[in-house]
């Protein structure tokens, strides 16, 4: 089965859980790809059938760069369909934020709102992503089993 991972990240927290995610799948037998979502249209999201999204939110509640256009897309995606589509989302944050992890709570959200598949509940972290994480991926893997 497919999993692709898709991270988005301003100082590299994200893209290494992404990057483990597929290490571990990929040790169960999933077929699994890392993507930088700076690569990833919503259109090309659309097309995909599993997905886990890893996420941090930066300056005041914002995307981090390299998401920022495909967060900017999914806003209003309504052109698109994602029926076909599973996903998961772990969201990186810091709680004395007032926006606290809003970049991976908006992905979750819409892409539910048009049509997608959540398979897990929203997983959010504070500074203890690295805690959080192989609870995490091993739900996933149970889910997608
Ligand atoms: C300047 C700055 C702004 C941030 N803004 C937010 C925020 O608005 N909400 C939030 O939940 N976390 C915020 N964070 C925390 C980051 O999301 C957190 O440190 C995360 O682990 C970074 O992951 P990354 O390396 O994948 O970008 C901010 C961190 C910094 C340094």
């Amino acid at each position: 089965m497919e999993i692709k991972v898709l991270y988005g990240t301003e100082t590299g927290n994200s893209e290494s859980l992404a990057k483990e995610a597929k290490v571990k799948l990929t040790a169960s037998g999933f077929d699994t790809e890392v993507l930088d979502m700076k690569d990833v249209s919503a259109k090309k999201l659309s097309g995909f059938k599993n997905v886990l999204i890893i996420t941090s939110t930066w300056g005041d509640g914002e995307p981090p760069d390299n998401a920022e256009n495909l967060y900017n897309e999914l806003k209003d995606a309504s052109g698109l369909d994602f029926s076909n589509l599973n996903y998961a989302v772990l969201a990186l944050g810091q709680s004395f934020y007032e926006h606290f992890c809003k970049t991976g709570k908006d992905f979750d959200e819409w892409l539910e709102k048009y049509g997608a598949k959540r398979i897990l509940p929203i997983q959010l972290s504070d500074d203890d992503f690295n805690d959080i994480f192989p609870e995490w991926i091993q739900k996933v893997q149970k889910t997608f089993n």
